[in-house]
């Protein structure tokens, strides 16, 4: 019934998500600010800016614009240093089968993500080439909740939003799938969402629906 999938990045092809845990805990460590995986799960599919603003939140001090873009561009630093260590080996076998046999079935898979770092992670785990459509944080203005992102996957598949299903690990994302009249297929951290179209226990449950 779909002709394509659009797929989140981090925390649904591979484990990034841990990645930026460990980048943003080492700055909230140099800046005393408490951090946790409730916290951590805040930043799911939110941009770069909009995850320091949320870190920002439990802090005393007020920091200048040139400063936040200094702890950006300081976390961004050490989340590139972790993905450099990335290989097709960080690709699970589940993911990979599941990839290629939907791939087979005709269906157009495309990315949809906040990430700027988007082409970097798809080199690093051999995904590259594979995509039909990339559509990630260096095309798009307003991240998830707005389904800006999803839109421009759909446009570039040339499909409508009610041609695709969108698979996401983030409730910013389920609701960005939503907003834009998209399905959507929630996987971890996500399952719990309410307007979630499916509920994936393992991502190799998209060859069922
Ligand atoms: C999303 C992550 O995929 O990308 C967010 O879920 C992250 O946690 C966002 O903040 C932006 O990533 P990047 O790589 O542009 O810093
Ligand atoms: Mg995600």
């Amino acid at each position: 019934k779909y002709k394509a999938i659009i797929f989140d990045l981090d925390g649904v092809i591979c484990h990034t998500d841990q990645y930026h845990y460990q980048a943003w805990k080492a700055l909230t460590e140099r800046l005393h600010i408490p951090f946790d995986e409730t916290i951590n799960n805040r930043l799911r599919g939110v941009s770069r800016m909009q995850s320091l603003n949320i870190i920002l939140e439990k802090s005393k001090k007020q920091y200048t614009a040139l400063e936040k873009e200094a702890f950006a561009e300081g976390k961004n630093k050490i989340y590139r240093n972790l993905l450099a260590g990335m290989t097709p080996d960080d690709l699970s076998d589940e993911v990979r089968k599941t990839l290629k046999a939907l791939k087979s079935k005709g269906l157009k898979l495309a990315i949809g993500s906040s990430s700027k770092n988007t082409p970097i992670i798809l080199h690093q785990i051999g995904l590259g080439d594979f995509f039909d459509a990339v559509s990630d944080g260096n095309n798009i203005t307003n991240s998830k909740p707005d389904p800006e992102v999803f839109l421009k996957a759909s446009a570039m598949l040339k499909l409508a939003p009610q041609e695709c299903l969108v698979v996401e690990d983030a409730v910013v994302g389920i609701e960005a799938a939503s907003r834009g009249g998209f399905f959507s297929a929630a996987i971890g951290d996500a399952q719990t969402c309410k307007s979630a179209t499916y509920v994936l226990h393992h991502f190799g449950d998209l060859l069922n629906i």
